[in-house]
């Protein structure tokens, strides 16, 4: 797996402490309420799962599932949302919780399909911000690193279902995905 692995971009450390510092932000800013955050599957499930434990508020977790890419490398533009939906949205105050934010796509059709539902406040949170791939005008209110033009691996995130494990974010090696 690491033998794939061109460059280390966000390592252990770093991750870490940013995730908390994230963490101590949302604490602050959701003082007194009890935000609900949804999970945008596969790939935040790493990040969600150290965040959460950074968030001291009584919160209620769910998950939905977009999906665009399939098994390539670049977005379809046609987002599948899947969602189990025995929760409410309406009123509460969500924060939508994603691995990376790249062409913006995924996370317009989900801030959509949630804004339909009429949350009280809806806030995006990412842990990585791919500006320079924005298709979409998007922005998230919590980044929690700037990402270069990279196709990125690890933490979470996935090419072809692999590397999601790696507990770093990594470029991967180009001849790996072309
Ligand atoms: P968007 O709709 O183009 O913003 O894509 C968002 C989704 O594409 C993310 O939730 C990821 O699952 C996936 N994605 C985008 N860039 C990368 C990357 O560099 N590595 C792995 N997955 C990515
Ligand atoms: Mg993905």
């Amino acid at each position: 797996m690491r033998e794939d692995i061109k460059e280390i971009l966000f390592s252990e450390d770093e991750i870490r402490r940013r995730v908390k510092e994230l963490g101590v932000q949302i604490t602050s800013d959701y003082f007194g309420k009890n935000p609900l955050i949804i999970g945008v599957l596969k790939g935040c499930y790493v990040f969600l799962a150290d965040l959460a434990r950074s968030i001291e508020l009584g919160c209620e977790i769910r998950f939905v599932t977009a999906s665009s890419y399939g098994m390539a490398t670049m977005t379809s533009g046609d987002v599948k949302i899947g969602v189990d939906f025995d929760f409410d949205i309406a009123g509460r105050d969500v924060i939508l919780i994603e691995d990376i934010l790249d062409s913006g796509v995924t996370l317009t059709a989900l801030r959509a399909f949630i804004s339909e539902r009429k949350p009280a406040t809806l806030k995006i949170c990412t842990l990585l911000d791919k500006p320079a791939r924005r298709k979409v005008q998007l922005s998230a209110d919590y980044v929690g690193f700037e990402c270069p033009d990279a196709f990125v691996v690890g933490y979470g995130l996935d090419y072809a279902e692999r590397y999601r494990n790696l507990p770093f974010v990594a470029e991967l090696k180009q001849e790996v995905y072309s």
